[in-house]
């Protein structure tokens, strides 16, 4: 295992929080705290946010995200946003295939795919969200729907794309919880994971790709998180609300 292989990525996932307004004050309050990270830095923002977050984040080391991207290029797909679309608003990243998606919205392994794909594409990197729930836990099936998940997600991707491509392991009972992975928990579904990629695209590639840990990391518990051996980084849902710990789990992911 070698973590210099790869960039330790701390992204923000606003889900449905901030207007535009009060997106570019978090952000600028961000700012100055965050200047000096040693890892990249990106915030997830609602569609709406796009703009005014772009434009917050301009001359910093801030990059922005959206949450959702659709599959097709253009079309009758009303409600939606294409990647392109994305991509001259300024977004790098996207958040694909999270599990309130999954659960509210009817996301599955094959649109979550269509959506990396297209992602992919338009030249963005996709932050591609995979995880058990409890059920599937406590029944054993971890390691079998963490690699399923992931291969599903990954195909026909290319080996030459996967530098477009991080993967966040969020285990569905951590989300929102105040429940985290302990970091051996973590580590190990973030191991599962890159095993899934390595079965596929071979082990030194799997070697390059950042593997995130999400579900209830704060400023407390990041340092023991981001320490493990698999753990690139995180996908951050309340405590990048709050300028002050999001700074915090930064530097621990720049130490
Ligand atoms: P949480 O959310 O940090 O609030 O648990 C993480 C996520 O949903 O990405």
């Amino acid at each position: 295992m070698n973590k210099a292989k790869r960039a330790a990525v701390i992204a923000g996932n606003w889900k449905m929080n901030k207007t535009p307004a009060e997106a570019a004050a978090l952000i600028n309050e961000m700012k100055p705290l965050v200047k000096d990270a040693d890892c990249k830095v990106v915030l997830c923002v609602p569609a709406i946010d796009i703009p005014a977050a772009v434009e917050a984040a301009k001359g910093s080391n801030i990059e922005i995200g959206a949450e959702n991207v659709h599959f097709k290029e253009s079309g009758a797909y009303t409600g939606e946003i294409a990647a392109n679309m994305l991509v001259e608003a300024g977004v790098k990243y996207v958040v694909i295939g999270h599990s309130e998606r999954r659960q509210y919205f009817g996301e599955t392994d094959q649109t979550v795919n269509l959506r990396t794909l297209a992602a992919v594409k338009a030249g963005l990197t996709a932050i591609v969200c995979v995880g058990e729930t409890l059920e599937q836990r406590e029944l054993g099936y971890t390691e079998t729907l963490l690699k399923f998940q992931t291969k599903m997600a990954l195909t026909n991707v290319s080996a030459s794309d996967l530098d477009k491509i991080i993967i966040a392991y969020e285990p569905v009972w951590a989300i929102g919880t105040g429940v985290t992975a302990t970091a051996e928990q973590a580590d190990e579904g973030n191991g599962y994971v890159r095993e899934a990629i390595a079965e596929v695209y071979g082990k030194e590639v799997a070697e390059t790709v950042t593997v995130q840990y999400g579900g209830s990391m704060n400023a407390k518990n990041a340092d023991e998180l981001v320490a493990k051996v698999n753990v690139d980084g995180g996908l951050i849902g309340g405590a990048s609300l709050k300028a002050e710990d999001f700074s915090v789990i930064v530097k621990a992911a720049s130490k």
